[in-house]
């Protein structure tokens, strides 16, 4: 059941049906999805909900879509305590909502999960991207169980393993000599010159919906309450505002208490457009020329930027930047810590979780949610010189002289 009505304009209210259609005709504002909630509320219950599937479908109610989901089982990753990282850091309460594993490995799939399943209503038999890599292995691997056709744009200078966990679909791939900004403004041109279903273009307001079920299930698995902070990391700043109006809503619907979450945006200081207006105090977020090893997240020119501003800054929340060699100390922090192997987007969140304890912006009581959103898996090159196996003769008398082992008192364990 759908209680999605229309599309409805972010910034002059303006009404549109449920169709491929992301700005506005009137004043370019973005469109989302409106819903009727007064029936959603009446139908929705936390009992409902946990009884659902194991996966972000349980959210199916809250969600633009009416027939059956593309499902590859995405969603409900585990919302893990991190005692040890908490420990180093100072904090008594730090969780890891773990979305490495998802289907392709990224929270993506959370927003290409939806916005599929609406290209397929609306009709469509071709389905694009503009990616800096997780979201083109998403979309591909989405069209395949859809039965769809796909054509991935991504710059041509992103990781190998981005690019081969996409390849492995087949999907038409086309590597762009140039940044994502550049990308993303060919793949407009492309929309309006071939009609297709642009993921995250013409189908933006389904696709934001998707990443909203990051935030549904964070509270669902603190026990159906919002945590006093979480970090997320953003490009377009998409996530982070989903994350936001998920709670929200939760919250409108009577299935939590007030939200009293201060969100934290966190970016690469070499792409950290929306941190700089926070820092800044300005009201707009200015296009800033990425460089960056956290590919995934360099995005100069954002474009909901403005109101990932806005929500870091309506929770009582932050933005804050750290270094390339911070990321690197981050993926290995967590690796160490957690035993979860990140891409850069997640060491982004470790290097400034750990800035923000130490400063004391975050304080040891707090519920903390770090959003780990990709996996170390397809950007192994980054920390390849952790590497230093010892080679030894398959005997014994090899590994005890070339291994340093402590004193062995028994045997028997
Ligand atoms: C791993 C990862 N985390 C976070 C993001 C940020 O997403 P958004 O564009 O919604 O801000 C991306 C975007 O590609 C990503 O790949
Ligand atoms: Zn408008």
């Amino acid at each position: 059941m759908s209680y999605a009505l229309s599309l409805r304009c972010r910034k002059c209210g303006g009404e549109y049906p449920l169709q491929a259609q992301n700005l506005c005709d009137f004043c370019f504002g973005p469109l989302d999805v409106a819903y009727d909630y007064k029936a959603m509320a009446a139908s929705l219950t936390r009992d409902k909900i946990a009884r659902g599937p194991v996966s972000m479908w349980r959210y199916a109610d809250l969600l633009p879509i009416a027939g059956e989901p593309v499902d590859l089982g995405t969603g409900f990753t585990p919302l893990t305590r991190a005692d040890n990282l908490g420990r180093l850091l100072g904090l008594e309460q730090l969780y890891i909502k773990n979305d490495c594993l998802n289907p392709t490995w990224s929270f993506k799939d959370r927003a290409v999960a939806v916005a599929v399943t609406k290209a397929r209503e609306l009709g469509f038999t071709t389905i694009a991207c503009a990616s800096t890599g997780n979201l083109a292995a998403s979309v591909a691997a989405h069209a395949v169980k859809a039965g769809l056709k796909s054509y991935v744009f991504f710059p041509s200078d992103i990781e190998q393993g981005k690019i081969v966990s996409t390849a492995i679909h087949n999907p038409t791939l086309v590597a762009v000599q140039g940044s994502y900004d550049k990308v993303n403004h060919l793949c407009h041109r492309l929309v309006e010159a071939y009609g297709w279903g642009f993921i995250n273009i013409n189908l933006r307001p389904y696709y934001a919906e998707g990443s909203k079920t990051l935030g549904y299930e964070i509270a669902e698995q603190l026990g159906w309450r919002s945590p006093d902070r979480i970090l997320a990391p953003s490009a377009s700043g998409l996530l982070f505002t989903r994350i936001w109006k998920g709670l929200n809503e939760l919250s409108m619907l009577g299935l939590i208490g007030p939200v009293n979450t201060h969100m934290h945006c966190v970016q690469a200081a070499g792409s950290s457009p929306i941190v700089n207006a926070f820092e800044n105090g300005t009201l707009h977020v200015l296009p800033v020329e990425p460089q960056t090893i956290a590919k995934s997240i360099a995005v100069g020119n954002p474009a909901d930027g403005n109101y990932a501003l806005k929500a870091a800054r309506e929770s009582g929340g932050t933005a804050a930047s750290v270094s390339d060699d911070e990321i690197i100390e981050g993926i290995r922090l967590l690796a160490e810590t957690e035993g979860i192997f990140s891409e850069p987007a997640g060491g982004v969140v470790i290097g400034a979780l750990r800035k923000m304890a130490k400063s004391g912006i975050i304080r040891s009581q707090d519920v903390t949610v770090a959003c780990i959103t990709g996996s170390g898996l397809k950007t192994q090159e980054i920390v390849s010189d952790s590497v230093r196996p010892v080679t030894i003769e398959p005997s014994l008398q090899s590994f005890e002289s070339m291994v340093c082992v402590p004193n062995v008192t028994a045997a028997s364990d």
